[in-house]
């Protein structure tokens, strides 16, 4: 490690240290300790994920960190600090609960800081460096890896509360892609790890859109993926919250589908499905995609629930299919 990566490490450690104290022993942090308690985080997770409050003073932070004399220039290239155009400096969290992100060995690398009152941006994130990319890490791996091997199954949330939440109520093999998007080294490195890959992302729009091309990703590089819905526009986070933990387990990780079944569902967004062209078209491309399935056991399962849905023979059905197949070569 270079000098500087050191010192951008210790000042993070300091800081993780520091605002989990505030958090939970001080005064001073106890809004921040109140809208978690509210949320439903217990302590325990709270000291697990080392979450913090920093608090709303202009620099209560700078001032720490010089005490400690670490260098102002680099808080400010590691985003812990703001350059003001007067040239002063502030505390870039202030006013927000920390999430400390950890790399693989449980170093803080980076934090999330969510604003408590409808602030704009929801989560400040430090900004990318050469210490922290988002699309290079997953939130949460360093603790989650031992259960993601044990049970060669791991959970893909978007978001940190969705981890914690989830970790907190006993399903532990669970790591967050820190928005929506998952990038193809977060997708190999989940490889390495399990097999079976269950995406749970968010309920909505930006959720549903974003686990098809996740889907199609991990699926490209091998894995079994599996994918776990929410109904209603909740989250993970929230449907724990509302249902618990047990029913989570059950009946929505328990309740996953096959990439196949998913697919099925979310293109009929595309077509209307009462016009016979639609409906034709719609059938072309599903079967397109079953006939890239290497089982004949399972293309021939979806092939039978599109027989009966649209009420055409499976001979015809599979015909089509053989013909896809044979210019897939
Ligand atoms: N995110 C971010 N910056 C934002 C919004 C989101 O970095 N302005 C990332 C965060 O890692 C967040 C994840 O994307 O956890 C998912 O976003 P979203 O679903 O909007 O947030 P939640 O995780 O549901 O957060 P909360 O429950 O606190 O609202
Ligand atoms: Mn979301
Ligand atoms: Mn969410
Ligand atoms: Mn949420
Ligand atoms: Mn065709």
């Amino acid at each position: 490690l270079s000098k500087e990566s050191q010192q951008v490490l210790s000042a993070h450690e300091w800081l993780t240290k520091l605002y989990h104290h505030l958090i939970r022993y001080t005064k001073d942090g106890k809004v921040g300790l109140d809208y978690l308690q509210e949320r439903g985080i217990t302590n325990e997770a709270i000291d697990t994920f080392q979450l913090g409050y920093a608090p709303n003073t202009k620099d209560f932070t700078a001032t720490f960190l010089q005490k400690k004399g670490f260098h102002q220039q680099m808080l400010v290239k590691y985003g812990v600090l703001t350059r003001g155009q007067d040239d002063s400096v502030t505390d870039r969290f202030r006013g927000r609960v920390i999430f400390p992100i950890r790399n693989h060995l449980g170093r803080t690398v980076a934090f999330g800081a969510r604003a408590m009152e409808g602030q704009e941006p929801k989560y400040l994130n430090s900004p990318e460096s050469d210490m922290f990319q988002k699309g290079k890490m997953l939130y949460n791996f360093d603790l989650a890896k031992k259960y993601i091997r044990k049970q060669n199954e791991v959970v893909v949330f978007e978001g940190y509360m969705d981890v914690i939440t989830a970790f907190q109520s006993g399903v532990q093999n669970v790591v967050a892609t820190m928005g929506t998007a998952i990038t193809e080294v977060q997708a190999k490195l989940l490889r390495r790890y399990a097999e079976t890959v269950v995406i749970c992302y968010d309920g909505d729009n930006a959720g549903v859109e974003a686990t098809y091309k996740a889907a199609k990703l991990l699926q490209e590089i091998g894995c079994q993926v599996k994918i776990a819905s929410l109904k209603d526009n909740l989250d993970p986070d929230s449907y724990i919250n509302r249902f618990g933990g047990e029913a989570f387990k059950r009946e929505v990780i328990g309740a996953s589908k096959t990439f196949m079944s998913f697919y099925m569902q979310y293109l009929k967004k595309d077509f209307n499905l009462s016009l016979e062209g639609d409906r034709l078209q719609y059938l072309e491309e599903v079967l397109k995609e079953i006939a890239n399935l290497d089982s004949s056991v399972e293309r021939e399962f979806y092939v039978k629930e599109l027989s009966t849905e649209y009420n055409i023979s499976m001979e015809s059905l599979l015909g089509e299919i053989e013909q896809h197949r044979q210019k897939l070569g």
